[in-house]
């Protein structure tokens, strides 16, 4: 069989959804919030029903950038509006 114009367009398009597919469990990699004595009344909290936005402000008072460090490259920064760290760092199944 000849691989022709159309052929290769199908393979293009194969190789960008394949790329989208690599791009997207990279970012599935962030760290959960962990299950440990510190965390675990998040968690409690999380499994009582409260919202995550309600949770996400109570992170800061320990994860501030001073008392906690954040990675150099972390994308979100402390200091402007609350961050929403448990859109990012997802509960643990
Ligand atoms: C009482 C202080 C405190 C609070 C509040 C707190 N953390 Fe932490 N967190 C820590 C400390 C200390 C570490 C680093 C040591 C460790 O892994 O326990 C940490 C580590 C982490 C890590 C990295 C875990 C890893 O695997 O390396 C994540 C993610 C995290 N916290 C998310 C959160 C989120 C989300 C909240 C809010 C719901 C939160 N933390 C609230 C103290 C706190
Ligand atoms: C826009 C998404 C996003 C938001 C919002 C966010 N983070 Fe992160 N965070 C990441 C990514 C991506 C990394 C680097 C990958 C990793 O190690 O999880 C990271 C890394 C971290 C680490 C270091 C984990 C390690 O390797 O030890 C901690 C601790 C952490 N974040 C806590 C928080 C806390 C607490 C908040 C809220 C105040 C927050 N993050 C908000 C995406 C986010």
């Amino acid at each position: 069989m000849k691989i022709g114009k159309r052929d290769w367009i199908f393979l293009a398009i194969v190789a960008a959804v394949l790329l989208v597919f690599i791009a997207i469990s990279g970012k599935e990699k962030t760290k959960k919030l962990p299950v440990d004595a510190t965390h675990q009344q998040f968690n409690d909290m999380l499994n009582a029903g409260k919202k995550k936005i309600e949770v996400d402000p109570l992170c800061e008072s320990c994860h501030d950038g001073v008392k906690v460090k954040f990675p150099p490259n972390h994308p979100a920064k402390p200091g402007g509006a609350p961050m929403r760290c448990l859109f990012c760092h997802k509960q643990q199944k």
